[in-house]
């Protein structure tokens, strides 16, 4: 897991590699999907389970801010109940980096057999899902041997970034459009608004996010040659019976996926929730010194983060911040910061999950997991 944790830089760049030009443009010409399809799509419907569920998850905010088409995420062990509505407008993209999945598969089928063009998104040539789809957009992360997903998602959220650029371009970008997404800005967007309802950015800002984008690479590797903390916070938390994840916006994937992680290898009970559900419950489990962990990156939400972490602090719960680095109102606040590298909001989920898994990682150490054997190994399911 570790060894995967640190592949991250190449598989982010080698997913992005051919498909993004220096000037931010993005070429996704080998997926196979037609420019006329994503013109007149109407909806899409996105499908995946677990770690890939959460990369969709973050994919969610882009797709809709960005490129304005409606989108619906579905645990894809639960599409098949609804007795969904699909049609030849509505793109379906399963998600799933074995590309074996069964429940992503099935969902799939059901899809194809309704009428609705399916797109795979997978890390592995020659699949199941490669063969249940009208196009595949493959990412690049190399065989992934650990059971707790770490490269394949932020490969899969690379990917995904890319795809919803391609799409706000092809459907016109500013066609229908007022001031942009509020999601950039000088310095990786700090500004602290709500997210602009309605608006369809500028070409010019879709090439200056696919700019940002170039960078993870370089921004994921920055953060694993230079954090620090972590051991301490590892050591301080690892013996807590329970943690609670928050975040918003795109940070809301990224804490459910730190959640997952650290359930899954430590084995230690772990809750996420988008950060304004706090009060409608889950603040009824914080006591003096609960390890609350906060997704508190740059972006439009930040404000209202910052107010959660009052909440948290309100209930002597101990926050550990992931934050931006020179977010000073954040380390006056939070009982330990990990800090990330300054970077783009829509780029941050790709950064931002990164000391989660290593702090999953550390603890899972200290309380004596394998965290290369999990309990979870029967997790695919091949199908002919
Ligand atoms: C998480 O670490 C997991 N390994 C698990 O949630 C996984 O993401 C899920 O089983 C889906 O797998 P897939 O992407 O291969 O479909």
């Amino acid at each position: 897991m570790l060894k995967e944790i640190y592949e991250q830089p190449a598989a982010i760049a080698d997913t992005l590699a051919g498909r993004l030009s220096e000037d931010g443009a993005v070429d996704l010409s080998d997926t196979g999907l037609g420019d006329d399809l994503l013109r007149r799509l109407r909806r899409i419907y996105i499908v995946a389970c677990g770690t890939s569920y959460h990369a969709g998850l973050i994919a969610s905010y882009a797709l809709e801010q960005l490129a304005r088409v409606p989108v619906q995420i579905e645990v894809a062990s639960e599409f098949r109940y609804k007795d969904p509505v699909l049609d030849p407008d509505t793109l379906v993209i399963g998600i799933t980096q074995s590309g074996e999945t069964l429940d992503t598969l099935v969902a799939m089928r059901l899809s194809r057999a309704a009428g609705a063009p399916v797109m795979a998104l997978t890390n592995i040539m020659g699949s199941q899902a490669t063969r249940d789809a009208d196009a595949v957009l493959f990412t690049r992360a190399g065989l992934e041997i650990g059971v707790a997903a770490t490269k394949t998602h932020t490969a899969q959220v690379a990917a995904l970034l890319l795809f919803a650029l391609h799409l706000a371009e092809v459907r016109g970008g500013g066609a229908a459009g007022t001031a942009g997404t509020d999601m950039g800005g000088a310095g990786g967007g700090t500004r602290a608004s709500e997210a602009s309802a309605g608006g369809r950015p500028e070409p010019a800002e879709l090439l200056r996010i696919g700019r940002e984008l170039r960078r993870a690479p370089d921004l994921v590797q920055a953060y694993l040659d230079n954090h620090r903390r972590l051991d301490q916070i590892a050591e301080r938390y690892h013996d807590q019976r329970f943690f609670l994840y928050l975040g918003r916006h795109v940070g809301y994937g990224v804490c459910l996926e730190g959640a997952l992680k650290l359930k899954e290898i430590s084995y230690i009970p772990t809750e996420a929730y988008a950060a304004g559900e706090m009060k409608h419950g889950p603040i009824a489990l914080l006591d003096e010194g609960s390890p609350v962990v906060v997704v508190a990156t740059d972006g439009p939400v930040y404000a209202k983060v910052v107010s959660n972490i009052e909440e948290v602090r309100a209930r002597k719960a101990d926050v550990i911040a992931v934050a931006s680095e020179g977010n000073t109102d954040v380390d006056e606040l939070a009982a330990a910061v990990l800090h990330v590298p300054k970077c783009d909001p829509w780029v941050s989920p790709l950064v931002a999950v990164v000391p989660l898994q290593l702090l999953a990682y550390r603890i899972a150490r200290l309380t004596g997991c394998d965290v290369d054997q999990p309990r979870n190994l029967a997790k695919t399911v091949t199908v002919e």
